[in-house]
């Protein structure tokens, strides 16, 4: 259909379905096991509802916001995803033109199928670029990923902490790995008979832990978020080891099954630093993503403490369906959602919505 046509996020996905090979597909929407966790990151946002207010004029509303430091359109950013050409045979650098236009910063995924530099070379001056970095055993070339990101101007470094082992990935195992096309920075792709995760991430340190972090700081002045933390107990870890935030994250219900959704495990986070009188956390952001398909849904997790969300599957979607054309529409869409949903929630900008604004009860809010 004509790319007009396309009115929600959902669209995308199923014209993917549709579309796509049977390998991008199986790669892109598979979970881990029974993908109970994936699901949950969907429902979990369906049960929280608004308090809207009425009558707080709201001829403009202002969605855009200031993520560690930089400034940018809505609070949401495109989290980093594997091997983008399995969706469109220009991969990656798509959704950094599509980002560029919209003014939405993309979180570069250590296993693109793009290299690093294609990636940073289709940005726009001032655009902002994070990198999510898997952590080789092989420390040096973590660190040569790191150096040459913040001399190019990254703005920031998100861990992945939650895939020390691939999750099973069912759907994705079956397929054989074949992505000719790719420009995976790590070389050592091995086991090709189980899917494209397990064929890409052989590299990852398992060994990684806490006393690991300090190692980091030495290597960069970025800032370093952990991604895929998912109890409060960690997210004070990650204080106390001078991280600047969080991402509370399944990894899209791709890593442990029955780990809970980002949202749920927010509201559990926010409330255990109240208790200790510790928020908000100076210089620490905490971030969510998992499930995310409509604006109100961010503005949920905003409500609730969040200072953005990540999307990851709907981009692929839209970028396999349409290209850069397909992301700039999926982005456009998500503004007009903030638009009218912050003038019928009764906010007109982002730091009008609290916590007194949802109910939240079935995540634990009281
Ligand atoms: C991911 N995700 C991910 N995370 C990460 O840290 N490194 C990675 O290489 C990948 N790769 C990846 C590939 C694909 C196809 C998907 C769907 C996801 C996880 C990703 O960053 C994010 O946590 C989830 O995608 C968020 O859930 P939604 O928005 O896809 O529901």
């Amino acid at each position: 259909p004509d790319l007009a046509e396309v009115l929600s996020l959902h669209d995308f996905e199923h014209l993917a379905n549709q579309i796509m090979s049977r390998k991008g597909w199986a790669y892109y929407s598979s979970g881990a096991d029974d993908e109970i966790t994936m699901r949950e990151n969907t429902l979990a946002f369906q049960r929280i509802w608004f308090r809207p207010r009425v009558l707080r004029n709201v001829k403009t509303v202002d969605y855009s916001t200031t993520l560690l430091g930089a400034k940018t359109s809505m609070p949401i950013y495109i989290t980093g995803t594997a091997l983008g050409k399995l969706g469109h045979k220009e991969g990656e650098v798509l959704l950094t033109r599509a980002a560029g236009k919209h003014d939405v910063i993309q979180m570069i995924p250590t296993l693109a199928s793009c290299s690093l530099d294609e990636m940073l070379d289709a940005a726009v001056p001032g655009q902002t670029q994070w990198l999510q970095l898997y952590v080789n055993a092989n420390r040096s070339l973590t660190q040569k990923i790191i150096e040459k990101a913040e001399t190019r101007g990254v703005k920031a470094l998100f861990i992945t902490v939650d895939a020390p082992q691939l999750g099973r990935r069912e759907k994705d195992m079956r397929m054989k790995f074949d992505d000719p096309g790719s420009k995976v920075q790590e070389k050592n792709v091995v086991e090709r008979g189980q899917g494209a995760a397990r064929a890409i991430s052989s590299f990852i340190d398992s060994s990684l832990s806490w006393e690991d972090l300090a190692w980091f700081k030495t290597v960069t002045k970025l800032p370093i978020l952990l991604k895929g933390v998912q109890c409060y107990e960690d997210v004070l870890l990650a204080i106390k080891a001078g991280m600047q935030g969080v991402v509370l994250s399944n990894h899209g219900g791709r890593q442990l099954e029955f780990a809970r959704s980002g949202i749920e495990v927010l509201v559990e986070v926010v409330s255990e630093l109240k208790k200790r009188n510790m928020w908000p956390v100076p210089n620490f952001e905490i971030m969510i993503d998992g499930g995310v398909r409509r604006a109100s849904d961010v503005l949920k997790a905003v409500a609730l403490g969040a200072t953005a969300v990540g999307i990851g599957r709907p981009f692929l979607y839209a970028m396999s369906t349409y290209g850069q054309e397909g992301v700039e529409q999926a982005m456009q869409i998500l503004k007009d959602e903030f638009e009218m949903n912050l003038r019928l929630i009764g906010a007109p900008k982002l730091s009008d919505i609290g916590p007194e604004m949802v109910d939240a009860k079935s995540v634990g809010l009281h």
